[in-house]
């Protein structure tokens, strides 16, 4: 009986151990990790933590250009004129690295239900998004997450995040698809489906563009296994969004990423030396040149250098999908663009090498 008793004790004192450590495991994360944490802690000291503070010369408030900029070109994706449509995005993307497209085919209804959804997740409170967090030793990106720091003297930024995959079907991890709301997965889903034909459409004109038969660029990059990362990046208001960033300075390891903003403003490329503001455009899709498109291309696309603002008083959010090639495929300029004019400006490799190097401020 006794026995019995003593070792139920024993029991229950380690079961309560490892509960209180787990608990204070996750009252650690909730606390330090999360910058919508932080963001809730800063708005009453109208400060803003200095690990979040930019050098100045990255400062949004120093570096915005403030003149009369020209405009990312927008483009109908619906024109039945196709050479006029392959023109405009071929020139956008040698120019500029991005161009919006209106007209694209995705129902207005369908990029509010998304947005409400990811927005409803990063409503919820602080431990059930946890639920989705990155695992710790995980050696991928997919999951609720801040930026991870490689080194002590790098800066935070603004911004918390969720990635996921959704598409291809055998690809998707639903261990990371938030079950709330409820209306989540279901949407996620519908937008993956209705998402498929734009990217075909991208990939042949740009394909065009290069003056290449339109099946090639699609197909160097992965064709059918190409996958669809979806991430949300959720800015939480700022007491100082003149002093940090939500993104740094980058331009995409994907081939192209297609991204849905909220109507808060924050997405600045640079061009011809100048940090200029992407205009908002109501159900516009915001394209960006990749750096995959960018190497098959040899150069003659460009990957578009950009980086987020964060603003006072109200969260900004934006759902980029990044279109990357599976780890294992090898990428590099293609054949058609190589002679003894024009070397390969980058190097032939698999695209997991190339995403391990990014990813952890390695040469190429
Ligand atoms: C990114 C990015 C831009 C934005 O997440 O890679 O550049 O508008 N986001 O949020
Ligand atoms: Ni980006």
């Amino acid at each position: 009986m006794l026995v019995t008793q003593v070792s139920l004790y024993i029991v229950g004192s380690l079961f309560c151990f490892v509960e209180k450590l787990r608990n204070k495991k996750i009252a650690f994360r909730m606390e330090f990790d999360r910058v919508q944490t932080i963001a809730s802690l800063s708005f009453d000291k109208e400060a803003i933590p200095e690990e979040f503070i930019m050098p100045e010369k990255e400062q949004p408030a120093i570096t915005t250009f403030r003149g009369l900029a020209p405009e990312i070109p927008a483009i109908d994706l619906s024109d039945p004129d196709q050479e006029k449509l392959v023109g405009l995005i071929a020139d956008a993307s040698k120019e500029w690295g991005i161009f919006q497209v209106i007209n694209h085919g995705i129902p207005s209804d369908l990029i509010a239900e998304l947005q409400g959804a990811g927005k409803k997740f990063f409503e919820l409170p602080q431990e059930e998004k946890e639920v989705c967090a990155r695992p710790r030793d995980s050696e991928s990106i997919e999951g609720y997450g801040s930026k991870l720091l490689n080194d002590p003297q790098e800066k935070k930024t603004w911004v918390d995040h969720l990635f996921h995959r959704i598409w291809p079907p055998p690809s998707i991890n639903y261990q990371f698809w938030p079950e709330n709301p409820p209306s989540y997965r279901e949407v996620n889903k519908e937008y993956a489906k209705y998402m498929r034909d734009v990217v075909d459409k991208l990939f042949t004109t740009l394909s065009l563009g290069l003056g290449l038969e339109g099946h090639v660029l699609k197909e160097a990059a992965g064709g059918e296994q190409i996958e669809y990362m979806l991430k949300i990046n959720y800015y939480p208001p700022c007491p100082r969004p003149d002093l940090t960033l939500g993104v740094e300075a980058h331009t995409d390891l994907s081939a192209i990423t297609i991204l849905v903003p909220n109507e808060v403003p924050g997405l600045q490329i640079f061009k011809d030396d100048h940090w200029i503001e992407a205009k908002y455009i109501p159900d516009a899709l915001i394209i960006h040149i990749g750096d995959q498109i960018e190497i098959l291309s040899n150069g003659k696309y460009k990957a578009v250098l950009h980086r987020t603002t964060v603003a006072k008083d109200r969260a900004r959010m934006s759902w980029p999908v990044f279109l990357e090639p599976p780890g294992e495929l090898v990428v590099g300029p293609l054949p058609e663009f190589i002679n003894k004019d024009n070397p390969p400006k980058f190097k032939t490799k698999k695209f997991k090498d190339y995403m391990y190097c990014k990813l952890n401020k390695l040469p190429q």
